[in-house]
C-alpha cells in the first residue's frame, strides 16, 4: 500500500534540515522499495509571506489527506511583531490541534559517541534513554479564555488558561503506560499539583489510569523538582508523562543531556497512528542559511515516521543504525563537535547517512 507523506519545510533552518531528511525518504523509496508519495506545502512564516496566513487552507487539506507529515521548524524574528493569530507558530499549533495530534513522543537518547558533547559529566548521562510523553493539544496552549484585554483603569492584562479534561489526561496517560510496557515499566507523571487545580486533576487521573497497569511503576514529581532531577540524575527516568507546557520545557532540558537539541526527534500522533514528525528544536535563526545545522533530529524523526505511521519498522531500525554508523565514523556538525575538532555541514551529514544506509543494504 502506498503512503502519502506531506513535507512542510517551514522557516529558518527548516528547509535545510528537511532537505536532508527528504534525501533519506527518496533513497528509501528508490532503493529500499518504500512505497510512498511525497507532496510539499508551505507552513509558518513562509506560508504567511506567500498567502498571508501561517496555515493556509490548502496546507491543512493536504495535511489531513496525508498519512504522515514531516515538518522542519517555524518562526523567526521577522514575524515576531505579528499578532499571535498570524505568527508562524500558530501554523504549527493549528496543525496539531486540527489533526488531533495529542500524543507527542520525545525520546532523549544519549548516543555513547556523544557522551563528551553533553554539558553534563559523562557518568551522569552515559546510557541515558528517556521517553518524554507530552500532551500536545490541551493545557495553557489551547485553553480558553485567553488574550490581552484592557481593564477599566486603562491598564492591560494578559490572560491564558490552563485547562484539562479527564478524558484528555486519560488518553495521554494510556499512551505513556503502554510505552513504558515496551521499555523499563516505569512512568513518572509530572505536575504542579501542590498549586494548580488543573494538575491536581492530572495527578488524580494519572493515578487512576495507573491501576490498569499494575506491572508499571508510577511515581509523581512536581515540575520544579522534575527539572532539577533531570539534570541531577537523569537516568532515574524511563517514561515521563506531562502536560503541554511542562513537556515543552522539560524536553528542551532533556535535549541538552544528549549533547545537542539537534539530536532530538519527535512524533505527534493521533489515536490512529497518523502523525506529524519534527525535530524538537526550532528554526534556529542564529545559524539559518549557513548550511551548518544538524539534520540528525529531522532524519531520526523520519525513523519515527517509518515506525509509527508507515508500518516500516525494519526501515526505521535501518535509519537509526545509519545515524549510529555516521557518529561512529566521527562525523560531527558544529553543535555536537568537541571544541577545536573538525566539523561537517548539514548536507555532508545528510549524505553520510545516505552512504551508511546503502552500506547497510549490502
Ligand atoms: P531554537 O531551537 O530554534 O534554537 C535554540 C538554539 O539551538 C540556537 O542556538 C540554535 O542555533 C540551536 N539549534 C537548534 N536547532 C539546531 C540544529 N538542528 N543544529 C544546530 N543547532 C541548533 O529555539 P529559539 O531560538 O528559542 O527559537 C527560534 C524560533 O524557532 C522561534 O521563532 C521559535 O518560536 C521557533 N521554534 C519553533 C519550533 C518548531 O517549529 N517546532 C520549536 C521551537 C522553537
Ligand atoms: C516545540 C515548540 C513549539 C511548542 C512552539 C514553536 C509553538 O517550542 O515544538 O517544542 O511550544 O510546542
Ligand atoms: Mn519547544
Amino acid at each position: 500500500m502506498s503512503h502519502s507523506v506531506l513535507i512542510l519545510p517551514g522557516d529558518g533552518i527548516g528547509p535545510e534540515i528537511v532537505a536532508e531528511a527528504v534525501k533519506v525518504l527518496i533513497t528509501l523509496r528508490d532503493e529500499f522499495a518504500l512505497n510512498i508519495t511525497l507532496e510539499h506545502a508551505l507552513v509558518g512564516g513562509a506560508a504567511y509571506e506567500a498567502s498571508g496566513h501561517p496555515l493556509p487552507p490548502a496546507t491543512l487539506d493536504l495535511a489531513r489527506a496525508a498519512d504522515a507529515v514531516l515538518l522542519g521548524a517555524v518562526g523567526g524574528p521577522q514575524w515576531e511583531a505579528l499578532p499571535i493569530a498570524l505568527r508562524p507558530e500558530k501554523g504549527l499549533l493549528g496543525l496539531r490541534g486540527e489533526l488531533g495530534l495529542f500524543a507527542n513522543l520525545r525520546p532523549a537518547i544519549l548516543y555513547p559517541q556523544l557522551a563528551a558533547a553533553s554539558t553534563l559529566k559523562p557518568e551522569i548521562v552515559a546510557g541515558l534513554d528517556i521517553l518524554i510523553v507530552r500532551e500536545l493539544t490541551g493545557d495553557i496552549y489551547f485553553g480558553q479564555p485567553r488574550g490581552i484585554e484592557t481593564l477599566p483603569s486603562g491598564e492591560k492584562r494578559g490572560l491564558n488558561s490552563m485547562v484539562y479534561t479527564e478524558s484528555e489526561i486519560e488518553r495521554i496517560c494510556h499512551v505513556a503506560f503502554a510505552a513504558a510496557r515496551q521499555r523499563q515499566h516505569r512512568v513518572c507523571s509530572v505536575d504542579k499539583a501542590n498549586v494548580l487545580e488543573c494538575t491536581e486533576l492530572w495527578r488524580e487521573v494519572a493515578t487512576r489510569v495507573g491501576r490498569d497497569y499494575p506491572d508499571v511503576q508510577l511515581n509523581h514529581l512536581y515540575v520544579d523538582n522534575a527539572a532539577m532531577q533531570l539534570v541531577r540524575a537523569p537516568k532515574q527516568f524511563d517514561v515521563i508523562v506531562t502536560g503541554n507546557l511542562f513537556g515543552d520545557i522539560l524536553s528542551d532540558a532533556a535535549a541538552m543531556l544528549t549533547g545537542s537539541i539537534g539530536m532530538l526527534p519527535s512524533a505527534s500522533l493521533d489515536a490512529n497512528h497518523k502523525g506529524m514528525y519534527e525535530p524538537i528544536h526550532g528554526s534556529a535563526p542564529d545559524i539559518a542559511g549557513r548550511g551548518v545545522a544538524n539534520p540528525l533530529a529531522t532524519i531520526l524523526s523520519v525513523a519515527m515516521m517509518l515506525r509509527y505511521s508507515l508500518a516500516a519498522p525494519a526501515l526505521a531500525d535501518l535509519v537509526e543504525k545509519a545515524v549510529v554508523r555516521v557518529l561512529d565514523r566521527g562525523l560531527r556538525t558544529a553543535d555536537i563537535a568537541a571544541a577545536g575538532t573538525e566539523t561537517v555541514g548539514t548536507a555532508q551529514m545528510g549524505d553520510a547517512v545516505i552512504t551508511a544506509l546503502r552500506e547497510l543494504n549490502t
